[in-house]
């Protein structure tokens, strides 16, 4: 049954039509636990709110199903006006983007050029950029585009490798000669067998090996879970190798366990919120919805509420 829920909530979220009906609702059906508001100003104060509690932030302007260059372009002046946003607003916050809402499905011209653009601001303002990582089909691609970005703009931009991918752990070496910063996930979109683990137990043991290998060869490690198995897995094995604090972080989803962000932050590890915004909500609120069925029970009670 859970299974079944998984793939429907996860077929949902690739549905262009359920994509422009479920705007037509706004905030609602439940997406405001996860998303942070529908504009930038809402967002900023988001992040002022973790920063008082010790917790730093990156942001996501949401967006997918992007096919007009037009439409790219303007995901770009976002990406631009949040990381100008966070400059004068003097609060800690990173970047996250998806590179087709940039235009990588249109022409990878567009998308380096939006790419450009972005960069040369953050590091105007000393700021950093994380390019999550989308489903299999962009896999390569984004890579590519990373190992080209880093060599132009170093350690201003990091990507994200996903464990359920076989091919991650050859990923970890092949990136290690950028010594890259990296965030490290389970894997949130619907893969099949030829490309990804199946079974949730052989994704966990393969995230465990990446995070220890990556963090082994000396590089800077986003552990991005809300596996309490996993964080205490990784305080262990950091505090028996002597790996300082200063070369990983702990993430996780804003709306997700705020008990468990306070608590590691109390404990003195860097803890970073992934805090989306903006009126796109509906794609990553379904892959919110399909990781945990559960979560259904608060949408429902929302919608009851009106
Ligand atoms: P797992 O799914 O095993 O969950 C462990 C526990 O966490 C659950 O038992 C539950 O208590 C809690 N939990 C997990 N998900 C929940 C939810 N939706 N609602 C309520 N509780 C939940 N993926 C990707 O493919 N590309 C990317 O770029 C990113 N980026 C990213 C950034 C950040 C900061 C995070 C935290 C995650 C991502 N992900 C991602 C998503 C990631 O791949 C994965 O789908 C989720 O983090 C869920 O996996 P967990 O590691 O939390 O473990």
């Amino acid at each position: 049954m859970e299974a079944l829920m998984r793939n429907t909530f996860l077929f949902l979220a690739k549905n262009r039509a359920a994509n422009k009906a479920a705007q037509a609702y706004g905030m609602r059906l439940g997406a405001s636990r996860f998303v942070a508001g529908d504009n930038i100003e809402n967002a900023i104060q988001k992040v002022r709110d973790f920063n008082r509690r010790g917790i730093v932030a990156t942001l996501d302007h949401l967006g997918e199903f992007v096919f007009s260059e037009e439409e790219a372009r303007m995901a770009a002046d976002e990406c631009v006006a949040a990381l100008d946003a966070i400059g004068a607003a003097g609060v800690q916050s990173h970047l996250s983007l998806k590179m087709t809402q940039l235009g990588l499905d249109i022409s990878q011209d567009l998308c380096l050029d939006n790419m450009h653009r972005i960069l040369d601001t953050a590091k105007k303002h000393g700021n950093f950029v994380r390019i999550d990582m989308e489903d299999y089909a962009h896999n390569e691609i984004s890579i590519d585009i990373f190992k080209r970005l880093r060599a132009e703009y170093g350690e201003t931009v990091g990507l994200v490798i996903q464990a359920y991918l076989y091919k991650s752990a050859q990923d970890i070496e092949d990136l290690n000669v950028f010594h890259p910063n990296l965030r490290l996930v389970k894997g949130a979109y619907k893969e099949p067998e030829s490309v990804a683990f199946p079974k949730k137990e052989d994704v966990d043991a393969n995230y465990i090996r990446i995070i220890e290998r990556h963090l082994t060869l000396g590089n800077y490690a986003a552990v991005a879970s809300h596996d309490e198995k996993i964080i205490e897995h990784v305080k262990r094995f950091t505090a028996e190798h002597q790996i300082p604090r200063q070369q990983f972080e702990f993430q996780m989803l804003y709306g997700i366990r705020s008990d468990l962000q306070d608590q590691l932050a109390a404990e003195g590890y860097t803890v970073r919120v992934y805090i989306p915004y903006g009126t796109d909500w509906y794609g990553y609120f379904m892959r919110r919805l399909a990781e945990r069925p559960a979560n259904v029970g608060f949408v429902l009670k929302s919608m009851l509420k009106g």
